[in-house]
């Protein structure tokens, strides 16, 4: 490690009162040069916050393990807290979350906390089973679209509880108690189908959820719930049986990896022609993933620890992707990955079906050299599988065009992970500010950062 980065990331060491995330929000890139070297990542942030969440159905303590140290589970962690549940860690990675003394939180608190994450609508369901009541403030989360939370109000409508909508938020309570429910979701939503899961295991009855999501994160949430005594069955046709138990009991369980972390790092060793080893990444959560990787160019070796992704020399080459609900290409994949596509030879076309603004972040791309064109409409396309959406939109990126520095701003989560990329592939420098974001889904992204070569200064 150079000296002035070893002197740069004591700075920041130094700096690191906060619990998790970075304090210096700017930070100064020399791109042009591959990232090379092992990182690992730890449990999936898609997954730990709402394991979290779980642990207030038990009624002893729970114990999640490889939590990785992101400023969303900061969040719920102080959400808990504020509800009463004692989290304690008694090492690195592990949370020990003590429902016991649950009990009615100040508004104010909660109200403080929401704004910056999107997973307080998942207290609902468990709140209601343990006080009677939510109230559930404003959400934050990426701003990739305008995050609606209506398959979640009109579940929790079918479990029997009373929906009000205020000026400091929504307030849900449940007179009558909650009885499972016939719930078809319009789209396979994740956190619609997590909504469903977290009331259903206590509500009494059978619940049956069409239509529901089976991401990775989805499967390991029902295995925690699984493990403190819960009855799920998930059919061939992605219908979720839920029968509502009495007694649910605290959970041990290691988090499944972070598959979307693994994905950008994938990428950022593409578009700098890098080859960085992923420790603790699982091929089969990647299969789509991995099939586009090589598809465009990459080269990938499946060890038992983990996986190494390296760009083998050669082109690049252009390809046809469709964002899609898991196992197809996950919308959180995107991004990152244009990065590489811009050094692709030839015309791709990104079809992004999930959401309906998740290319905001390519305008600054076009300030460092990227040629892509965005269609807000979307486009046909005679190749696709993954039935077209009203909301979708398309982006063409033409290339191989060669990157220059920037001065670009963070905008969200993915997209301020391929400004990384993008600045440490281009010619020159480049600052990124507004890094703090970055921080919300990936952990210690300095010292990995640092441990791949990257040349770096923070501000
Ligand atoms: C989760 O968001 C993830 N976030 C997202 O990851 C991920 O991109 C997304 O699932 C899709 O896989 C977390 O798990 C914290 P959805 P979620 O409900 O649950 C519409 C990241 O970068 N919809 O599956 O909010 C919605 O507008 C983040 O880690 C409704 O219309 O996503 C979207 O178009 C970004 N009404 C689609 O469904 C609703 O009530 C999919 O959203 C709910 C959703």
């Amino acid at each position: 490690m150079a000296a002035d980065q070893a002197a740069s990331l004591a700075k920041h060491a130094s700096q690191s009162g906060e619990r998790v995330g970075l304090t210096a929000d700017r930070i100064t890139v020399h791109g042009g040069k591959p990232l090379q070297g092992r990182i690992r990542v730890r449990g999936a942030k898609n997954l730990a916050t709402k394991a979290m969440v779980a642990a207030l159905l038990g009624e002893t303590p729970s114990v999640l393990q490889d939590v990785p140290l992101i400023s969303d589970v900061d969040i719920v962690t102080r959400m808990l807290e504020a509800y009463g549940v004692a989290v304690s860690s008694p090492d690195d990675g592990t949370l020990v979350l003590d429902p016991q003394n649950v009990e009615k939180a100040h508004f104010a608190k909660i109200d403080a906390l929401a704004g910056s994450s999107r997973i307080p609508i998942l207290f609902c369901g468990p709140l209601l089973h343990r006080l009677g009541e939510a109230l559930i403030p404003d959400l934050g989360g990426c701003r990739i679209g305008d995050r609606p939370i209506d398959f979640h109000m009109d579940a929790l409508r079918a479990f029997g509880a009373i929906v009000d909508k205020s000026y400091e938020g929504i307030t849900i309570t449940a007179p009558d108690g909650l009885h499972g429910a016939h719930i078809e979701l319009p789209y396979p939503s994740v956190g619609a189908t997590e909504q469903v899961l977290l009331t259903a295991v206590r509500a009494e009855g059978v619940t049956e959820l069409k239509n529901a999501a089976i991401e990775p994160e989805i499967l390991d949430l029902i295995a925690i719930l699984q493990k403190m005594g819960a009855i799920i069955w998930v059919e061939p046709n992605r219908t979720i049986f839920i029968e509502g138990v009495e007694r649910l009991e605290g959970y041990t369980h290691r988090a499944i990896s972070d598959r979307n972390e693994t994905a950008s790092w994938a990428s950022a060793a593409l578009a700098t022609g890098g080859d960085i080893f992923v420790e603790n990444a699982k091929q089969p959560e990647l299969l789509t993933f991995l099939n586009v990787f090589r598809k465009v160019g990459g080269a990938f070796d499946v060890a038992e620890d983990g996986i190494r992704f390296y760009h083998p020399g050669g082109a690049l080459k252009a390809v046809q992707v469709e964002t899609d609900v898991h196992p197809g290409f996950m919308t959180d994949w995107q991004q990152p990955l244009i990065i590489a596509l811009t050094q692709a030879e030839g015309v791709s076309t990104v079809h992004e079906t999930v959401y309906e603004n998740r290319f905001g972040f390519t305008d600054a791309l076009l300030d460092m050299g990227a040629d892509i064109v965005v269609h807000k409409d979307g486009l046909e396309s005679v190749t696709r599988r993954v039935p077209r959406r009203r909301l979708e939109q398309a982006a063409v990126i033409t290339g191989p065009t060669p990157l220059h520095g920037a001065d670009v701003r963070v905008p969200d989560l993915r997209g301020g992970f391929s400004y990384l990329i993008a600045a440490l592939a281009a010619d020159g420098t480049s600052t990124i500010s507004n890094l703090g974001l970055i921080s919300r889904g990936y952990e210690h992204i300095i010292d990995k950062l640092t441990a791949l070569g990257a040349d770096f200064e923070l501000d």
